[in-house]
This record gives structure tokens, C-alpha cells and sequence, in this order.
């Protein structure tokens, strides 16, 4: 079983997020992978209110740093679980990139999902110009050991990592699926020297994912699953789904 994860973005108004989420529905209940549906904040949830009972999972795109408190316009994890999320995406290049947080704030947001009970969905990846300089791997691993500083895990953590190249999201330039094999595995040896023995840990691929090289990634035993971006607010996540 893979795991499938739509990440919505902010391409979504409230209405249009519920109607694909039912048009999904038929499609995507027999699923016989994990999908998720990653909506907006402010649609989280009227999704949910479709999926729930229908063996599709609600995931946020964040969540705030701090637990409660004076902290304008940010939204709890202990929030977001009550909700109905299941998972919670952090540290998502667009929030590195363009909103500049830093890896201390994608670890803090790390401790309060975990604490909350929700399964943080940790992005990571390197820009084009540290791959032009052979930087990619040691980017990742400072990215993965930053944010696993200090959490709270129980004997038996359920880990889901992302490999997002960051010049392979939204460019319609998907990395080569050895290349991602390859930071795969990097990516598995050095985190199960993080958490504890026999932890459950998948390592997905984001970064221009379409119905088109979907088959080309899965052949890779390794490569658990997708984050999907773009062609998660069309149908044609459905067939990512189901591959
Ligand atoms: P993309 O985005 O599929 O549009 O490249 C992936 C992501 O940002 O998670």
C-alpha cells in the first residue's frame, strides 16, 4: 500500500475544494492505497464532512509552532486534530522558501504536531544550485536532522518524509526517478539512526508528480508514495491514486 497525499495549496476556493473532494469520492473509496487530502485551512472542514467516513484521510498544509497562546493568525495543532486531521504537512519548501522559516521553527512545529497526535509529513530538499554543487545530500540530511531534534517519540513512531527537490516543484520537471531513489535512500539510512529500532518510516516523492511518470516512480520499491501538488486539484490525482 503507498501512500497518496494531495496538497491542495492555496489553488482552491471552499466550494471548489468540496466539489472535487466529492468527486474524488467514488473514485478514490476503494482505493487500494492511503490517500489524503491536504485542503486549505478554511476548507479542512467541509472536506472532511465528505471524506470522513470514506476511507480518505484530512491533512493540513501547517501548523503553528506554539501550543496556544498570543500567537495572531496561526492555527493549532491540538486544532487541527480535533478537526479530523490525521496528518499535518511542515516544513514545505514554499513555507522555507517563500515565507523564510527557518529550520528552528520547522523542528518547534515538529514537537507541538507530535505532541497533538498528529503525523507531521516533514518535507525536505536541496535548491537547484546546491544539486549543481553536489550539496544535495548534506542539505537534506542538516534539513533532517534539525527537525528531529528533540521530539517526543513514542517506541513506535509512524514517520512520513518527503523528498521534495525544491526546483521539481511546480516546474513540470520531475526529478529522474534514480535520482530520487538515491536520495531515498540516503535519506532512510540516516533518519533510522534518529528514531528508535523498528520504527515505521516512508519516504515519499513531491515535485511535479503527474499521472504521466507516476509508474516510472513506483517501480522503485523504495519510493512509498507521493506528495502531489498541481495535479492534485484536478482528476487527475485520481489516477495518481489509484496506480
Ligand atoms: P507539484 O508540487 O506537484 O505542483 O510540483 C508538489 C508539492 O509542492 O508538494
Amino acid at each position: 500500500m503507498k501512500l497518496i497525499i494531495a496538497n491542495w495549496k492555496m489553488y482552491l476556493s471552499i466550494g471548489e475544494s468540496v466539489a472535487l473532494a466529492k468527486k474524488f469520492l467514488d473514485k478514490l473509496q476503494k482505493s487500494k492505497n492511503e490517500v489524503v487530502i491536504c485542503p486549505s485551512f478554511v476548507a479542512l472542514q467541509t472536506v472532511y464532512e465528505v471524506i470522513k467516513k470514506n476511507g480518505i484521510y484530512l491533512g493540513a498544509q501547517d501548523c503553528g509552532w506554539g501550543d496556544e497562546g498570543a500567537f495572531t493568525g496561526e492555527v493549532s495543532s491540538k486544532d487541527l486534530k480535533q478537526l479530523g486531521c490525521k496528518y499535518v504537512i511542515i516544513g514545505h519548501s514554499e513555507r522555507r522558501h517563500l515565507m523564510n522559516e527557518s529550520e528552528e521553527l520547522v523542528n518547534k512545529k515538529m514537537i507541538t504536531a507530535m505532541k497533538s497526535g498528529l503525523k507531521p509529513i516533514l518535507c525536505v530538499g536541496e535548491t537547484a544550485e546546491e544539486r549543481r554543487e553536489g550539496e544535495a545530500a548534506k542539505v537534506v540530511k542538516r534539513q533532517l536532522k534539525s527537525a528531529f531534534a528533540g521530539l517526543p517519540i513514542n517506541s513506535k513512531p509512524d514517520i512520513v518524509l518527503a523528498y521534495e527537490p525544491v526546483w521539481a516543484i511546480g516546474t513540470g520537471i520531475a526529478a529522474k526517478p534514480e535520482d530520487a531513489l538515491t536520495m531515498h535512500k540516503i535519506i532512510r539510512e540516516f533518519v533510522l539512526k534518529l528514531v528508535p529500532k523498528g520504527s515505521k518510516l516512508r519516504i515519499l516523492y513531491g515535485g511535479s508528480v503527474t499521472s504521466k511518470n507516476t509508474a516510472e516512480f513506483l517501480k522503485e520499491k523504495e519510493i512509498d508514495g507521493f506528495l502531489v501538488g498541481g495535479a492534485s486539484a484536478r482528476m487527475d490525482f485520481v489516477e495518481i491514486a489509484n496506480h
